[in-house]
């Protein structure tokens, strides 16, 4: 059921790549709630084709960007302002990729240029998308900018491996840009930390299927799906959360404060 929630917002969503992805279900959810956007990728990921489907169903352009390269990002942001004719009011950086993780680099063999890649792509570009719309002016007062970030900023998962990192640096500049950006223009940033998702960046950590299982046994109320974590988004865009800013959002059903759950406990017994 749809509230309205966006009626005359308008922004930008980045990494929306197939359905299963967590922006996908935001763009789908964005525009229910009456919000404007264009959608934009990396052009390698565009090439796939998917996202015309998502925009035809939002009525939205589709832009290639990629997160890592400042001029990319620039024409994104000029396309976007004569396409919805007006400055923006929600920002979501959905993006995530370690080389290392996808060609199955051990962690204590690393390669540090691919390592030098994950924290560009994974974290960095959160920095240079806020650092061009500071440049630009493009975001109005009182807007909102989200990224999606996961618990091995903050605990040892081993196989999210140089991810790790990269998402602690996206967590700090939601922060440091936070701060900046209050009291620039009264825009907040924040990132949620999402329950481990079966779409295509989640399935690509290695043992994904036995950790999701894991935390959702550890979750009192189960793994929050990617449909839950657009819901939150929303909230987060919306004029409803407007004093909430510089913060790491838990969005993963109580597994950040659980230590052990009933259902481990049995699950070890046997
Ligand atoms: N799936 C999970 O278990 C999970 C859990 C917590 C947080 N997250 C985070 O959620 C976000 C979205 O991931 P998802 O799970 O929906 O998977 P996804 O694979 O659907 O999305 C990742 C997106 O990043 C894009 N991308 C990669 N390199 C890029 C570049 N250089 N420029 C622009 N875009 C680029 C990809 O094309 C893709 O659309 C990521 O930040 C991910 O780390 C995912």
């Amino acid at each position: 059921m749809a509230h309205n929630l966006l009626a005359g917002k308008k922004g930008i969503i980045f990494g929306a790549l197939d359905e299963n992805s967590i922006a996908w279900k935001v763009a789908l959810k964005a525009k229910e709630e009456g919000a404007s956007f264009t959608l934009t990728n990396a052009p390698i990921a565009l090439r796939m084709g998917k996202i015309n489907e998502l925009a035809e169903k939002c009525d939205a352009k589709v832009i290639p960007a990629d997160a890592t390269l400042v001029e990319d990002i620039e024409k994104l942001y000029k396309e976007t302002q004569e396409v919805l004719g007006g400055n923006l009011d929600f920002i979501l950086h959905s993006i995530g990729m370690s080389p290392n993780v996808r060609k199955g680099r051990e962690y204590g063999d690393l390669n540090y240029d691919w390592f030098l890649k994950t924290l560009d792509i994974s974290g960095l570009s959160f920095h240079k998308i806020m650092q061009v719309a500071e440049k630009m002016d493009i975001m109005n007062e009182w807007g909102s900018i989200l990224a999606l970030t996961y618990i091995a900023a903050q605990r040892t998962f081993p196989d999210y491996s140089d991810m790790a990192q990269a998402k602690a640096v996206l967590e700090s500049i939601a922060r440091s840009y936070g701060y900046r950006f209050a009291k620039l223009k009264n825009v907040r940033v924040n990132t949620i930390s999402q329950s481990p998702t079966k779409t295509t960046a989640g399935t690509g950590i290695s043992g994904f299927d036995v950790f999701f299982d894991y935390a959702d046994k550890m979750s009192p109320l189960g793994n929050a799906t990617a449909e839950d974590c657009a819901n939150y988004v929303i909230a987060m865009f919306s004029d409803l959360t407007r004093m909430v800013t510089m913060q790491n959002l838990m969005h993963d059903g109580g597994f950040s404060s659980s230590g052990i759950s009933e259902e481990i406990i049995e699950e070890l017994s046997k």
